[in-house]
């Protein structure tokens, strides 16, 4: 059987990256095969964009070019290591899919709608995650988490608070219009009390 395809959306500093390895392994310990990946990036090609994007000044790039390289990533990591894991039966949980475009790029940086749209359609057909799971979180206790982190990948949250405030009201509003595809989280628990809710969500999608 085909594996499942779960992705983690929300923003900077909501905890993604450990939730998805407490997800990993509670799936693991149930014997399930799992592949987790992110995005940007995901296959060499697309770690190579990945630089592209999240390094350098905010103004480096217009939202039309950053959206295209967004997808061109995704397709790069797509076609080689989520489709080919996906088909083998393993199951994949990545940090961010298109959702961070249609915030970022749509609602954070303006680009319209219906222009993401047509480039997902282009680039994705109907391949579609089978769960989404968005964690929600306070912007200013995020940005404070995502600041304490060390390194030079920071191009986004040098773009302010009020642009975060955006992009979490983005990510509210995808669960909304895809109600049946994405589960709000609240991020702002114990890791331990994130990571439960994230696994009774998981569980009651895929009947586990
Ligand atoms: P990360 O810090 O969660 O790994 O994500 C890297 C940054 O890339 C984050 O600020 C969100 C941004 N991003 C976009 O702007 N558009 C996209 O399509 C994706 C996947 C990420």
């Amino acid at each position: 059987m085909a594996g499942r395809f779960i992705t983690l959306e929300g923003g900077e500093g909501t905890g993604k990256s450990t939730q998805i390895k407490r997800l990993a392994a509670a799936l693991e310990t149930r014997g399930i095969k799992v592949l987790a990946t992110r995005e940007p990036g995901g296959s060499p090609g697309a770690e190579q964009i990945r630089k592209l994007m999240v390094e350098g000044e905010p103004g480096r790039w217009d939202a039309v070019t950053e959206t295209l390289l967004a997808y061109a990533a995704r397709a790069d990591h797509v076609s080689r290591t989520i489709g080919p894991a996906l088909l083998a039966g393993t199951w994949v949980i990545s940090d961010r899919f298109n959702d961070s475009t249609f915030a970022h790029q749509g609602v954070g940086r303006g680009l319209d709608r219906e222009t993401i749209r047509r480039i997902d359609s282009a680039v994705l057909d109907d391949f579609q995650p089978d769960l989404t799971l968005i964690l929600d979180l306070d912007v200013t206790v995020g940005l404070k988490r995502a600041n304490a982190r060390p390194g030079a990948e920071n191009r986004f949250e040098k773009f302010g608070a009020d642009f975060h405030e955006k992009l979490r009201q983005a990510f509210l509003d995808i669960a909304r219009r895809s109600p049946d595809r994405c589960r709000v989280i609240d991020a702002s628990g114990s890791e331990d009390q994130v990571a439960e809710a994230i696994f009774a969500a998981v569980s009651r999608r895929f009947d586990l």
